[in-house]
């Protein structure tokens, strides 16, 4: 393995530089050859100063997260950061590409930092359940400033090189060769003779009670049950109280806590699963993407516009049809009222939305769509509908094009067999609204070629989303778990149990929602239809519960009609309790002689979250999915599954398979054999392993 880290002279400057593909994380032999170069730049009396920069394509994505759970071996992250800052000699940061979490953390402590206009700057720890560890929350507020700093820390998002040189993150922008410009400045500021900044000298401003207070009011409902985010405004307040040393101690007291807590593990092995979704591991080596260059959309209603908004955000030109020219007019129109709000919550500028609408263009013809490099159906979930498009779509396109359906339910399978092209069909569920929620289910028809996948998967990123490739079966891995943890929600109600109740503890269990907020919000009429197309299949001896078809039948389709499992005050989105329901659900017990009880909230977090895991263990057995954790991240990212718990299956594992198998026994013998555990399920359990071991 070659060096992780370079120590060369240009001159009288010592540049030394990461050399740890592919993100130049700071694991330990990078902080040991770190720590090597400044101790040799330091008492090499030929050298005036030192450069700290990365090669490849970015500074530093921060310190190696892998480390994590191991005990730290020194010299840590905090030993590199303060040998810097104590150099005798000035020491310059030169980023390009990302400096995240310790990487910044590290630029922080230089006593400059240079940039080019690729870079970007973020600490995004608290994304992975923790607070920065090695100086960020001590250091940020005393170069930016405690509000800003608390909003960079707190968000976690990155801000590009511009932004970061008006914060004052960054010193200067460098045009040309960043490092050539970074051992200029080095030069420059040698020869000035100055004793090097350091910012652990100067004050943090701008922190008042007022300021802390408010974020912490704030963070309350937005990263409601995080440990996290609280630590970061307490450890940002400390660094305006209290001595730079002492404020260093408790932030790594406050690190180590979150770093050995249950969410940050949890938050870790979301990262770790993200990344694992993208990789297909039947791919033959060598598999290289299409170019997509450019993509059409059939359909603008909802999803299309919203799926046509994702190419636009992600600057690729897109072609929509409407053969209806009104329909199409309509949609266009939706889009452009979705940018003008963007603009007027300034989210985006007016050039920019401009911009963005004037990469799609609409059409009735099909003709239009000949050269496309992909085409994404985003009609009527119709199967006979989407066979005709696809016959159609088929003729008119070049051979190479990919032809995609966003269908949520439908058989790829039959669709691809309308195509004299199956090879090249695939499914892209994006999620409503397609350009907000960030998951993809790529679903993989029996014939979808790997370049086909591959193509997919890699636009996915393009688009800024998380893809999981999964197999066909009805409702895909998310849908379809979702319908077993909302027919349980559904019984219970049946049961005893009452819409506001159930809701309570599946909020409580960490989601944004219940599952009846969550109907009203989505609009109860779809699943509605969606169960009507399935009456006269569905087996007479399945529990079926008609309560929410009532619902539907007194047209209480949710918000949007002002009243559905709740009522809404003046067009508000407030859910309230409604007598009306109430009735209703018990007329719908005394119909199918249920006696009501009591229902306790433990039963109902039980029944409905354990009922999700074991059809997700279903599906894994089915081979539907290529790991456990493909699951964890559909629900994290499609449902608002808490991802502080980690995700459905890595919540199974911690709370252990052979409770959550013993409980689900329990359940079925009393409410009904949907409840029985999963044979997987039950497997594992019994040899005391967990799903992530499969
Ligand atoms: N430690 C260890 N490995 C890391 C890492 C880190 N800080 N950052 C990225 N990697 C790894 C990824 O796991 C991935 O590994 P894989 O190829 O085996 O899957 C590889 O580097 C590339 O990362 P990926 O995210 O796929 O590349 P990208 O170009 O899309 O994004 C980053 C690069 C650095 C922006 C992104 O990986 C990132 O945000 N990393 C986390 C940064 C962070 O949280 N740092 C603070 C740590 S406390």
């Amino acid at each position: 393995m070659s060096d992780p880290v370079n120590y060369e002279k240009r001159g009288a400057i010592a540049v030394i530089t990461l050399t740890n593909p592919p993100v130049n994380a700071i694991g330990h032999a990078v902080r040991k050859g770190l720590f090597a170069g400044l101790d040799a730049a330091a008492g090499d009396a030929s050298v005036t100063a030192v450069v700290i920069t990365g090669d490849g394509r970015c500074f530093s994505g921060g310190a190696d997260i892998g480390e994590f759970g191991r005990p730290p071996a020194p010299p840590t992250l905090r030993d590199v950061i303060e040998a810097a800052e104590a150099c005798p000699k000035p020491v310059v940061a030169a980023i390009h590409g990302v400096a995240f979490g310790g990487g910044l953390e590290l630029a922080l402590a230089c006593h400059q930092r240079l940039g080019d206009s690729s870079a970007r700057v973020s600490l995004p720890e608290v994304k992975l359940g923790l607070i920065p560890g090695a100086g960020g929350t001590q250091r940020l507020p005393r170069v930016i400033g405690a509000k800003r700093a608390l909003e960079f820390i707190l968000s976690g998002d990155p801000v590009g090189a511009d932004e970061a040189l008006s914060l004052g993150i960054i010193d200067q922008i460098i045009a040309g060769d960043l490092v050539e410009g970074a051992v200029a400045a080095a030069e420059k500021l040698a020869a000035e003779g100055k004793p090097p900044r350091k910012v652990r000298d100067l004050a943090a401003a701008g922190g008042t009670p007022e300021l802390f207070a408010g974020e912490r009011k704030r963070i309350e409902r937005r990263a409601r049950g995080q440990m996290a985010p609280g630590h970061c405004i307490d450890s940002v307040e400390n660094a305006c109280t209290l001595p730079f040393d002492e404020g260093m101690k408790k932030e790594r007291e406050y690190f180590e806590r979150c770093r050995d807590s249950d969410q940050s593990r949890a938050q870790r092995h979301v990262f770790a699963a993200e990344r694992a979704a993208a990789k297909v591991k039947d791919m033959p080596p060598g598999t290289r993407p299409r170019a997509v260059e450019s993509v059409a959309i059939v359909g603008c209603g909802t999803m299309g516009a919203g799926i046509a908004a994702c190419f636009a955000d992600a600057s690729l030109p897109v072609t929509v049809l409407e053969t209806d020219p009104e329909a199409l007019e309509k949609g266009l129109a939706a889009i452009a009222t979705n940018y003008e709000g963007a603009v007027s919550r300034g989210r985006l500028s007016r050039q920019q939305a401009a911009d963005r609408m004037g990469l799609i263009r609409g059409t009735n013809d099909y003709a239009d769509l000949a050269d496309s490099d992909l085409v994404i159906e985003a009609a009527f979930e119709d199967m006979d509908l989407k066979k005709e498009i696809f016959r159609r779509l088929d003729e008119t396109c070049k051979p190479g094009a990919i032809l995609a359906t966003n269908t949520s339910t439908l058989d790829i399978d039959q669709i691809a067999a309308a195509t004299a092209r199956p090879g090249r069909v695939i499914g892209t569920h994006f999620f409503s609204p397609a350009n907000v929620m960030k998951l993809m289910e790529n679903v993989r028809g029996a014939e979808t070629s790997h370049e086909t996948i591959a193509t997919v998967m890699a636009l996915t990123k393009v688009l800024g989303k998380i893809g999981v490739l999964v197999g066909i079966c009805d409702g895909f891995v998310g849908n379809r778990m979702y319908y077993s943890y909302t027919a349980q929600a559904n019984f219970l109600l049946e049961e005893g149990a009452l819409p506001e109740q159930v809701d309570r503890v599946i909020h409580g269990f960490g989601f944004p929602m219940g599952p009846f907020a969550v109907g009203d919000l989505a609009g109860l009429d779809v699943g509605w239809r969606v169960r009507q197309g399935r009456a006269k299949t569905r087996p007479p001896d399945e529990r079926y519960s008609p309560i929410a078809d009532r619902i539907c039948e007194r047209g209480r389709f949710g918000q949007k009609t002002g009243a559905g499992w709740y009522r809404y005050q003046d067009g508000g989105r407030k859910p309230l309790p409604d007598p009306e329901i109430e009735e209703l659900i018990i007329g719908v017990s005394d119909d199918l002689g249920i006696e009501r009880r009591n229902v306790g909230d433990e039963e109902i977090h039980d029944r409905c979250i354990y009922a999700l895991i074991n059809e997700g263990a279903k599906i894994l057995d089915e081979g539907l999915v290529q790991r456990a954790s493909d699951i964890d991240i559909v629900w994290i990212y499609g449902y608002g599954f808490p991802v502080w718990r980690g995700g459905p299956m890595y919540h199974a594992d911690r709370v252990g398979l052979d409770k959550v198998s013993a409980r689900l026994a329990q359940l079925a013998e009393t409410h009904g054999q949907e409840l029985a555990p999963a044979p997987l399920l039950e497997k594992l359990a019994g040899q005391g392993k967990t799903f992530a071991s499969l």
